[in-house]
């Protein structure tokens, strides 16, 4: 045991129960996993909530936009999915924002999750569900998994005597705390992780028994290599396994912490609050009551700095409980300014609102989900959101839409026939016009939805952009190498290899805007509308590159174009008023 963690055991009710609970847990794994067929169809994805002591910034916008991307691809694939948000409203630095506020904690709390629930209705994320740890369902269901895990003998009432920070609600061992000096120059002690002050804490209060967890973690993690990704934040748990795992506190005396779910038969404690936050994931899947159907699928996103909570100590708490582990932990890196973290103090805070007012919501999502990459860190400028938006999406992918419908090209406004001696399936001499390039553009764009598939599985979305920005740019090249503008449209058979050329390129523009539904979902819609999509033919099922060379009837062939609603994205330009950057569509 940790010399630091002194535990001194008052109440050992229940250590004899580990044996028979151990049958338990692996007979209820077994049984979720013979289940999963069942729930195929089912998906559930989760953002962590969000601390209400601040303000949202561009952080908090990426988790959430990178669980709403998630969660619309999978609607497109005909998932039924449901997705979870929320805010985090119990703890002692909340008890404290408050009060700095002169509020009542309710009332700063409803404040705060409000310009939560306004961000996300404003940058179109799409959940199913908005949880606030204040609300009764979510109490019920706190109280709920106390009483198994005390009644399975994993809950025990000792003494705690070990460093805590506030700001982080986490309870830190000795070599996890280093020296610094505070602003006055006095030695303080820091969490070597966050950087923030500590303080040694003794008191009474409720135990979990996590060191009871470590091998049954290990086998977890061993039988499911993608429970945590990327590989490098697995390592990371697997590394953490191998340290001391002290027992961990769960309460914290009332008299300190009042801002919080009391411990259920002791008013005297308050419920440690990461232990009622994490259990949000279970109350919104409908904990106590029936929740199998959506907690069997559970996949958590959430930050580089909240994985030992979600990696160690919620799945020994669902042990503990005897219930299914979550299918996957997504881990993402920060967003920096300046190379440094956001901070109040610091004031390199970026507004995510404001700027999803500059760039468009649809160009925010967009920079967010290109630029950020989950193994490291990217640092964030407002420069590199104009450069990026106007290259990708107003440039490569506006200027391909506007190619492909202008009046000068395309002036019966349709979705041309495609001819197939012009452009046979199989490169050859004859009648066709279609050099090497493009048979290659159209290996690229056929194959496009398996790799873009792959990579938004595997919540590399940088990726997935990536491989589409260069089939977009393929195409383009494809427009420029045979120039339509300059064929003979008084000639048939020139009249018939413009209207491939159009053809080809507006089922290339029609795969991109399918595929991007799920990050730019205004922009893809506005792509999709003016190409003559209709909803019902929008998902991945109807993806179908190019059936004219498949043998197969295209629905698309001859249909009207839908209206022109503009540009597809305008151009940023940047004004320079006094220091002020600001930017215009
Ligand atoms: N309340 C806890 C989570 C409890 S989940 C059961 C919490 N809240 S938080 O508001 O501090 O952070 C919420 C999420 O935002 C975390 O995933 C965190 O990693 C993420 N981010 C906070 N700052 C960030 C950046 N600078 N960049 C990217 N994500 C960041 O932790």
């Amino acid at each position: 045991m940790n010399p630091e963690v002194a535990v001194t055991l008052v109440s050992k009710k229940s250590m004899c129960l580990l044996t028979p609970l151990k049958h338990q847990r692996i007979a209820l794994h077994r049984l979720s996993s013979s289940s999963v067929s069942q729930d195929e169809k089912s998906y559930y994805i989760t953002t962590p909530i969000f601390y209400v002591n601040a303000s949202p910034h561009i952080g908090h916008l990426y988790s959430a936009v990178i669980a709403d991307c998630l969660h619309r691809y999978k609607l497109l694939q005909g998932f039924k999915s449901k997705f979870a948000t929320g805010t985090d409203e119990h703890g002692l630095k909340i008890q404290q924002a408050a009060e700095a506020a002169g509020k009542d904690p309710l009332v700063f709390c409803t404040d705060v999750s409000e310009r939560f629930k306004h961000l996300f209705s404003c940058c179109n994320i799409s959940h199913t569900d908005f949880i606030r740890t204040t609300e009764q369902r979510h109490r019920e269901a706190v109280e709920h998994l106390w009483s198994v895990l005390w009644n399975n003998g994993f809950i025990y009432k000792g003494s705690y005597e070990g460093w805590y920070s506030t700001p982080d609600e986490s309870f830190l061992t000795a070599s996890q705390v280093g020296d610094a000096l505070d602003p006055s120059g006095k030695e303080i002690k820091v969490s070597l992780e966050s950087g923030h002050k500590v303080e040694w804490m003794k008191e009474e209060n409720y135990m979990f028994r996590l060191s009871a967890f470590r091998s049954e973690l290990l086998d977890w993690l061993s039988a499911n290599p993608l429970a945590v990704q990327p590989e490098r934040f697995y390592q990371d748990v697997l590394q953490w396994l191998q340290e001391d795992l002290p027992d961990l506190s769960v309460s914290r005396q009332k008299s300190r912490l009042q801002w919080g779910i009391p411990v259920p038969g002791d008013p005297e404690q308050t419920i440690y609050v990461w232990l009622d936050a994490l259990v949000n994931y279970l109350t919104v899947a409908g904990y106590p009551d029936e929740h199998s159907q959506w907690w069997n699928v559970a996949h958590h996103i959430i930050g580089k700095d909240i994985l030992k909570f979600h990696a160690i100590y919620w799945p020994a708490f669902l042990l503990g409980a005897g219930l299914p582990l979550p299918q996957t932990i997504h881990v993402h890196s920060h967003w920096t300014v300046g190379g440094k973290k956001m901070s109040k103090s610091l004031g390199n805070v970026v507004d995510p609102l404001e700027r999803s007012q500059m760039f468009t919501t649809d160009g925010m999502r967009y920079f967010l989900l290109r630029q950020g990459v989950p193994d490291s860190d990217c640092d964030y400028t407002d420069a590199k959101v104009m450069k990026l938006l106007n290259a990708e999406l107003a440039d490569s992918l506006g200027g391909l839409l506007n190619r492909c419908t202008a009046p000068a090209l395309n002036p019966a406004q349709i979705y041309p026939h495609f001819c197939s001696q012009s452009f046979p399936s199989e490169q050859s001499s004859g009648q066709s016009r279609a050099v090497a390039e493009d048979y290659h553009m159209l290996e690229a764009v056929k194959n496009l939805p398996a790799v873009v598939e792959q990579h938004y599985d595997t919540l590399h979305v940088y990726k997935a952009l990536e491989a589409i920005g260069a089939c977009v740019r393929q195409t383009n090249g494809f427009i420029q190498r045979h120039k339509p503008w300059k064929l003979d449209r008084s000639d048939c058979k020139d009249q018939r290899w413009l209207d491939t050329i159009i053809h080809v390129s507006l089922e290339c523009l029609r795969v991109y805007g399918t595929l991007l539904q799920p990050v730019v979902p205004e922009i893809s819609n506005k792509l999709l509308s003016r190409l003559g999509v209709r909803p019902g033919e929008r998902s991945w099922a109807a993806l179908m590159f190019l059936p004219k060379h498949q043998g197969v009837n295209c629905p698309f062939e001859g249909r009207a174009l839908g209206s022109n609603s503009g540009v597809l994205f305008s151009r940023l330009e940047k004004n320079h008023t006094g220091s002020q950057h600001k930017y215009k569509t």
